[in-house]
């Protein structure tokens, strides 16, 4: 342990963080590590360990882990067939690029047989990389520029959520439009006629979609000639096994997935329409890693066990007794709050103006040992069991007295 001037002891956690704050350019530009904002109170900062629901922090505290590296870990962290077959892969070498290795063939076969979008699919490793692939893809066939979207897609320069660095007329090209409000983007098209590529958004975030309203966006987009683009980032392989695109059935041009795909290795796709994707053959989208089938061999494993076991039955029964009980915590205790989203990523919207008691609320439950995100949705996975959301309800049960004084 450290201490600081005032002669308080540091926690591993903290000394790690005080440590990287002076080597390591992105620790230094976070104040903490979950999220950007202000969120510093009793959450851990470095993990040693995860495994299957759990994880364990740098100090050997143990958390039920609702994060799950952001949604990948749909089996669980550390899942042993996914470790294996990755194992197995990476003792036949990682990287042969320019050459390929059959595990492409396999994994775009599979990805081909079960999205049901997708006539053809393109290998790549980051979810940036495959948006804005798909971006790309757009403004070649259709010939257009402007991109018009909504939620988040990524951190490249088109689609980045904070403007520094960025060209004013990359900005330029990248519209935005309101969620369940067709009104809106109708209101692009009409002030940018004819210039539109792509319209690409996320399926949901914590709203769901009015009824058919993913169709009018798809719809709106062709009538003006540009594309639809469903990222699939947090809704495939979670939602559904073919994403939200099956559960809504809702058919876009071009997808993109990562994240549940390979249970936490770096691969994504961009998957679509043949005549879309046949434009990959007159621009350059490539890179030293996309080829290395260890990743591959992930998704190879994790997709297959999704579509035969009840892993995604268990994510979506384990989300609803989440969901249900703690909508009933937060009815009976007052919160003002309410649950949100679908069960395999629910979330605990606050109302305005209750930031101060969000954050208490917050790291009461994170004391208590479990790992929810403020400011995100949170995700299930097939490795949590009735016991483990038992014990997160006791555990908020307990915040909730805590904060709210109602016990
Ligand atoms: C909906 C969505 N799109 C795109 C991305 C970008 O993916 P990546 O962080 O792998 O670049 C994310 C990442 O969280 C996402 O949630």
């Amino acid at each position: 342990m450290d201490a600081d001037l005032t002669g308080r002891r540091f926690t591993r956690s903290e000394e790690w963080a005080r440590r990287g704050e002076r080597s390591d350019a992105w620790a230094a530009t976070r104040g903490d590590i979950l999220a950007d904002d202000r969120f510093t109170r009793g959450y851990p900062r470095y993990v040693s360990r995860a495994k299957g629901a759990y994880l364990w922090d740098v100090d050997g505290n143990h958390y039920v882990d609702y994060i799950l590296g952001y949604g990948p870990a749909i089996l669980g962290h550390a899942h042993p067939e996914v470790t294996a077959a990755v194992t197995r892969e990476l003792a036949l070498g990682s990287c042969m690029s320019p050459l390929w290795s059959p595990r492409q063939v396999e994994l775009t076969e599979l990805l081909t047989s079960v999205i049901p979008g997708a006539e053809m699919a393109y290998l790549m490793k980051t979810g940036s990389d495959a948006t804005s692939a798909a971006v790309r893809l757009a403004r070649i066939h259709t010939g257009r520029s402007k991109v018009v979207r909504w939620g988040y897609n990524g951190w490249h320069d088109w689609t980045a959520p904070r403007p520094a660095g960025v060209p004013e007329s990359t900005l330029a090209d990248t519209l935005k439009f309101r969620y369940n409000d067709i009104g809106s983007l109708r209101a692009v098209f009409a002030e940018h006629p004819d210039s539109v590529a792509c319209v690409i958004m996320m399926p949901f975030e914590v709203e769901a979609p009015e009824p058919g309203f993913l169709a009018a966006v798809r719809d709106l987009a062709h009538a003006h000639g540009a594309l639809f683009v469903l990222d699939e980032m947090r809704s495939g392989f979670r939602m559904a096994l073919g994403g939200a695109q099956e559960y809504f059935g809702v058919r876009p041009d071009l997808s993109t997935f990562s994240k549940a795909m390979a249970n936490g290795f770096p691969i994504s796709a961009v998957v679509g329409r043949e005549d879309v994707m046949r434009g990959l053959g007159e621009t350059h989208m490539s890179s030293t890693f996309y080829g290395n089938p260890a990743e591959m061999a992930a998704a190879l494993t994790t997709v297959p066990i999704l579509r035969d076991t009840d892993a995604l039955a268990t994510v979506w029964r384990l989300g609803e007794a989440l969901q249900t009980g703690l909508a009933k915590l937060v009815a009976e205790s007052g919160l003002p709050a309410e649950v949100v989203g679908y069960a395999p990523a629910p979330f605990l919207r606050f109302a305005d103006g209750h930031e101060a008691l969000k954050l208490s609320f917050y790291e009461e439950t994170t004391r208590r040992g479990i790992l929810l995100h403020p400011n995100h949705q949170w995700f299930l996975s097939a490795a949590h069991t009735d016991e483990d959301v038992e014990f997160t309800l006791d555990a908020i049960r307990e915040s909730l007295g805590e904060v709210l004084d109602v016990r």
